[in-house]
């Protein structure tokens, strides 16, 4: 279950319509919220144009809403499909999105020569790391392009153990919805099945046309435990500078879904 195949397809599949996945997640807005915020505080004085670097920044969600605010942003990502679009949406957008620099490129492995104010990985994208010693160097990396002062800000799922048993044969959380650009009637629903020895969780998600064979898409997420997650930051020389559990600030608890946190340098 947990090949390297699986983990290639697993961390690519998604992002190949990647005009769907912004239709997907068209409302996911609170992060995005977040992330204005934290980079608008810690402008001195605040406000105070940045620069930052995505690591994963697909089409542009967050790296859009940073270059309308002024900041100056680079976005990495390894996806053809998700920066063909985030160039549409720049080539679309405003005098600010000509800030925008991309670059195509693995996070696990980049050298840029600038340093950075704030480096974000957001939405899940650590979760695309499978490997400890990765982990470790992506933050690692992360902190080598921190400025003096720079912060690196993250967020993942917090790992929900009656979630992550659910039984893999049954399919949940079925939606119908019309296809973005092929204006198709579609049926959704998901399963995953939980690795616990490697902490990957293999997702799948079941696409079904009105016509036509389904289209089976594989996402696989590497689940950090939150002290192991501080283990690896430790290990990469950074330290927790705040931790959440939600988008607006609230603590990191039983109930959270998420693991918010900010970093800097130690
Ligand atoms: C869940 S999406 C998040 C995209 C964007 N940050 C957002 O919030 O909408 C994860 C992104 O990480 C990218 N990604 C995954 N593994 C990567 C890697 N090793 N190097 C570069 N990009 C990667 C994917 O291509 C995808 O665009």
């Amino acid at each position: 279950m947990s090949g390297g195949d699986d983990l290639e397809a697993g961390t690519v599949e998604h992002y190949r319509d990647a005009r769907l996945y912004d239709f997907e997640y068209r409302r996911r807005r609170a992060d995005v919220t977040f992330y204005r915020r934290l980079a608008r505080e810690l402008g001195r004085p605040p406000g105070k144009p940045l620069d930052v670097l995505e690591l994963g920044c697909g089409t542009g969600r967050l790296l859009c809403a940073l270059a309308s605010d002024g900041h100056r942003p680079v976005g990495l990502d390894r996806s053809a499909e998700m920066l063909a679009v985030l160039r549409a949406r720049l080539s679309r957008g405003t005098l600010r999105h000509r800030r925008v620099a991309i670059l195509r490129a693995d996070l696990r492995r980049f050298a840029l020569r600038r340093r950075f104010d704030l480096v974000i990985i957001a939405f899940n994208t650590l979760q695309h790391v499978y490997h400890r010693r990765e982990v470790v160097g992506v933050l690692g990396l992360s902190r080598e392009h921190l400025a003096a002062g720079g912060r690196v800000a993250l967020d993942v799922m917090n790992p929900d153990l009656g979630w992550l048993a659910r039984d893999p044969e049954r399919r949940w959380s079925r939606t119908k919805f019309r296809h973005p650009t092929t204006g198709a009637s579609v049926v959704y629903t998901t399963n995953h099945l939980y690795d616990r020895i490697s902490q990957v969780n293999h997702i799948r998600i079941y696409y079904q046309p009105e016509r036509g064979p389904e289209e089976v898409v594989r996402v696989a997420h590497r689940m950090f435990f939150p002290e192991e997650l501080l283990t690896y930051a430790e290990l990469a020389g950074l330290r927790l500078e705040r931790r959440y559990g939600d988008f607006s600030g609230g603590p990191l608890d039983d109930a959270s879904e998420q693991q918010v946190l900010v970093l800097r340098a130690r």
